[in-house]
């Protein structure tokens, strides 16, 4: 019997042991490559035109031969669908045209069960206006949910003439929502007038503004419960974290973001309290704020580099990553490494290679495969967290002259549609996303004869797929690579064409060059004094590194990317 106790308490001190070592490692997401997926456009399951949970857990086999970590999918939360399902009913249960609460579940399970985890999005700065908590509010001033949203008799003076913007941080006049509700004249909204915003208080509540509560008054502190308990519920069934749509939005009137910072601060703090294998990831657009605000992961706006929009539909602007080798580095080298720097070693940076809001990399005339692996070569060579957007690994083609779909399109935005086409499979019907008739798919399918689709390029082993399958295979070999390894420009920023720059950890040192121009470029680059270079990216044919003193000489064909290792 003195054994048997003896015995036990050795095991339980063991597991005691493994638990504190297992957490003193570093979690799984801080070296982890993500892959978003739009759920109505991956794949439809049941034929009507919508895809689905099932439908996703079909591709699950396929998710994980890219070589991702985890997936993070917009709100398949119930909802009136007027923002692509960023306007929530209800937190708390699936949208029946994607299954239900158990098909989630089902999914995640069989997630894990394959090494992936599973990301929800967060919609905490607002509901939709059909959201149960909203029609009371609207009510009257003494009901549960009375205060869970800002209402207002007028709009004040200060907002008037003001137009809010992601910078100023003051709510202005286009915030005000007028409504005949008895509960006020307007209230606050924070994207769509549909949109309500969810009251976390004011920064600076105006006495004369009796509306504006403070960040710890009764109201504010119900909604920050609600949304742990919303967090909680989901948590609680296994998903192992979230994206945080418009994190930075919450707190009313904050310029420069102190109170919306200490709000995070507690916030985060629970989190990781309660669910220290989880992750929170910020869509802030300001690491070194969300850093500060207890964020492990933020994402870093699409600057002059890739995009081709200021707002709209494709537009042919001067972008890096274009042909004619017009683009510029130097705003998007400022802004980068600014807060590289800002946060290394405190948290890291998203760069993801585009998103459900954005054009996709191929748009316009960037839609060559060479031109998309020299972009992919750079997405999934910088330091940080790689977010892989469905449909870029194959190399998708946004669409232009779509329609507006659930607030692709409206007041906020133009168009996004054109980035959230169903995925295309194969070459069968509706390229093997749905069985559902041509005016039941959530959006057309890309009617292109030579589009590109998984089938294809799983045969051809020089396709965007397979080299993106190797870019993340040479990521994970290697410390230098990884999210945390060091970056370092090493091409003068004034002469943009070619960039090179390195990832190194210890000994371990990567050069990669990058020529996205039409054109065959040279370039010399202070010596990184090693006599061994392998290419271990990109084609042999497309250029060579020679080392030298004082100077390291490289060549580059045009539309090309490297990448080698030195030793
Ligand atoms: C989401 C958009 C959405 C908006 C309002 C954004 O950050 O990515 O798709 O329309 O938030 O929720």
């Amino acid at each position: 019997m003195k054994y048997a106790v003896r015995l036990i308490s050795m095991i339980a001190w063991l597991f005691v042991q493994t638990g504190a070592s297992a957490q003193t490692s570093a979690p799984w997401f801080e070296n982890a490559i993500f892959y978003q997926i739009y759920p109505p456009s991956y794949k439809d399951s049941d034929g009507d035109g919508i895809g689905d949970l099932k439908g996703i857990r079909e591709k699950l086999d396929y998710v994980k031969s890219l070589g991702v970590d985890a997936i993070w999918f917009t709100p398949v939360f119930s909802s009136p669908f007027k923002d692509g399902g960023y306007d929530v009913a209800d937190y708390y249960s699936v949208d029946k045209r994607y299954g239900t609460n158990d098909d989630l579940v089902e999914l995640i399970r069989k997630a894990h069960e394959k090494g992936l985890k599973l990301c929800l999005d967060l919609v905490i700065g607002h509901t939709s206006n059909e959201n149960p908590w909203f029609l009371e509010s609207a009510k009257g001033t003494n009901l549960r949910y009375s205060d869970y949203y800002i209402w207002t008799p007028v709009i004040p003076d200060e907002a008037k003439g003001i137009k809010s913007t992601r910078d100023n941080n003051i709510l202005g006049e286009d915030k005000y929502v007028h409504s005949n509700a008895p509960r006020g004249n307007y209230y606050i909204k924070n994207y769509y007038d549909i949109q309500p915003a969810l009251n976390f208080g004011y920064a600076n509540p105006n006495p004369s503004n009796p509306w504006e509560q403070s960040v710890d008054a009764p109201g504010p502190q119900a909604v920050q419960r609600e949304m742990k308990n919303v967090i909680s519920f989901w948590m609680d069934k296994g998903i192992d974290g979230f994206r945080v749509d418009l994190a930075s939005s919450i707190v009313k009137n904050d310029p420069g973001k102190k109170a919306t910072i200490r709000v995070w601060q507690g916030l985060n703090h629970w989190f990781k309290e309660k669910y220290p294998g989880g992750v929170l990831i910020a869509e802030w657009f300001n690491p070194r704020q969300s850093s500060e605000a207890g964020f492990p992961i933020d994402f870093m706006r699409e600057t002059a580099l890739v995009s081709n929009r200021q707002g709209g539909e494709f537009e042919p602007l001067v972008c890096y990553f274009a042909k004619d080798g017009k683009g510029q580095l130097k705003d998007w080298y400022e802004q980068f490494s600014d807060q590289y720097h800002a946060t290394k070693g405190k948290s890291l940076i998203s760069l993801p290679t585009g998103n459900h809001d954005n054009p996709r990399l191929n748009a316009g005339d960037r839609n060559t495969p060479d031109q998309l692996k020299v972009a992919m070569t750079f997405f999934l060579t910088m330091p940080g967290v790689p977010v892989i957007y469905y449909g870029d690994e194959i190399g998708m083609k946004f669409l232009t002259g779509l329609y507006n779909k659930e607030g692709s399109q409206g007041e906020a935005t133009k168009n996004r549609a054109g980035s959230r086409t169903p995925m295309q499979w194969d070459s069968t019907k509706n390229a093997g996303f749905s069985a559902a008739g041509f005016w039941n798919l959530y959006l057309p399918v890309d009617k292109d004869p030579d589009r590109p689709d998984v089938a294809k390029e799983e045969r051809d082993p020089n396709s965007l797929l397979n080299y993106t399958r190797e870019l993340l295979r040479l990521r994970k070999s290697s410390n230098a690579l990884s999210a945390a390894g060091e970056w370092q420009l090493l091409s003068d920023v004034n002469k943009p064409y070619p960039m090179v720059y390195s990832r190194y950890a210890g000994s371990e040192l990567y050069c990669i060059i990058l020529n996205p121009t039409g054109k065959k470029l040279e370039a010399a680059i202070p010596t990184l004094r090693k006599n061994k270079v392998s290419l271990v990216a990109g084609s042999p044919q497309a250029g060579n590194y020679k080392t030298g003193s004082p100077y390291d000489r490289i060549s580059i064909n045009a539309v090309s990317a490297l990448v080698f290792k030195m030793e």
